[in-house]
């Protein structure tokens, strides 16, 4: 049985050391994560893709993170494959890694591989989407944001901006995966109340650009001047959304709402041209949490199963000013 060969060293250190999760990752990068006799931390990383702004965002946040701190990051991109993300699992088990982090494609299917980590000892993180498991002892703790909650904050703008009276179409996220069902059910929570609210469409765009703009061009053709508001589960599917709209002769922003989460820099610059009306905001720079768990983790902590960001909404009055500060 594999045990934490360094468990009882980092507990040394204690507090001062890892601190929990709430540090800032400035201040654990000062922290020195080799085990005693010099050997480095290894951790695992298997990401889902680089399917949006907001991943890549996210693949940048963890490397940079591990290189400040000096930990070999194993990193494996699963190109939207889930099974390619048990395979990186597997591997990463085998490689004996001190931990792993794992940005999981959907909720289901990780039951299996994740009894291996437990088996083998090895810690799980998951990044930014929660799973589907019976024991959630699988893993360790989530990082990420209250996905139901950035669906309501955009159906309350939608109902608001219509005056609770419009059709509304629906981009909606990968089929399966925690954002798309969370995304969904919030904003249903809010707009489906509202009588005179009707979604007349919905359907993925696999949170891609390419995505949005084709499941645009089909609803415009399918629905066309009917539509009053467009909510996209990701910006991307709103950048590419707009595109279509615009191709079709009409206004985004002012012939149709557009709102979206994410809050990527090239949203919020649409929200500043007039072309999109509201962003939600949802953190991928989870970096510093993610091995700020994993160094408290090993030390011996037990941590919250969920870590939620704190995060803000852009509308097209406050983007310009936000829009210097915009990190991804
Ligand atoms: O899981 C977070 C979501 O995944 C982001 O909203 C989206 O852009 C990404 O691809």
């Amino acid at each position: 049985m594999k045990s934490y060969a360094y468990l009882g060293w980092m507990a040394l250190l204690g507090a001062a050391l890892v601190g929990g999760c709430g540090k800032s990752g400035d201040e654990a990068s000062s922290n020195d994560p080799s085990k005693p006799g010099g050997k480095k931390l290894v951790v695992g990383f298997s990401q889902i893709g680089s399917e949006s702004d907001w991943r890549k965002a996210e693949t940048s946040s963890v490397k940079e993170e591990a290189q400040k701190r000096g930990i070999t990051l194993k990193f494996d991109d699963a190109q939207q494959n889930q099974d390619g993300q048990v395979k990186a699992i597997r591997s990463f088990i085998a490689q004996k890694v001190d931990a792993i982090l794992l940005a999981p494609k959907t909720e289901a299917g990780w039951e299996p591989v994740l009894k291996e980590a437990k088996a083998a000892h090895i810690p799980v993180i998951l990044m930014d989407r929660g799973i589907a498991v019976s024991d959630d002892s699988l893993y360790t703790t989530l990082i990420g944001s209250d996905f139901i909650e950035e669906g309501r904050k955009a159906g309350q703008f939608v109902a608001d901006a219509l005056k609770g009276k419009g059709n509304i179409v629906e981009i909606e996220g990968h089929v399966g995966s925690a954002p798309a069902i969370d995304r969904k059910k919030g904003f249903h929570d809010v707009v489906d109340k509202q009588p005179g609210l009707k979604v007349i469409l919905a359907q993925s765009g696999d949170f891609t650009l390419v995505g949005g703009k084709q499941v645009m061009e089909a609803f415009l053709k399918a629905q066309g001047k009917n539509i009053n508001a467009v909510y996209c589960h990701n910006d991307d599917e709103a950048l590419g959304a707009i595109q279509a709209i615009t191709e079709a002769g009409l206004k985004p922003g002012k012939d149709m709402i557009v709102v979206s989460i994410d809050g990527t820099k090239k949203a919020v610059q649409a929200l500043v041209d007039g072309k999109e009306n509201y962003v939600v905001e949802c953190n991928p720079l989870l970096g510093p949490q993610g091995f700020d768990a994993i160094q408290a983790v090993l030390a011996g902590k037990t941590l919250a199963k969920k870590i939620v960001s704190k995060e803000t909404t852009f509308d097209q009055t406050s983007a310009a000013k936000a829009l210097p500060d915009r990190q991804y």
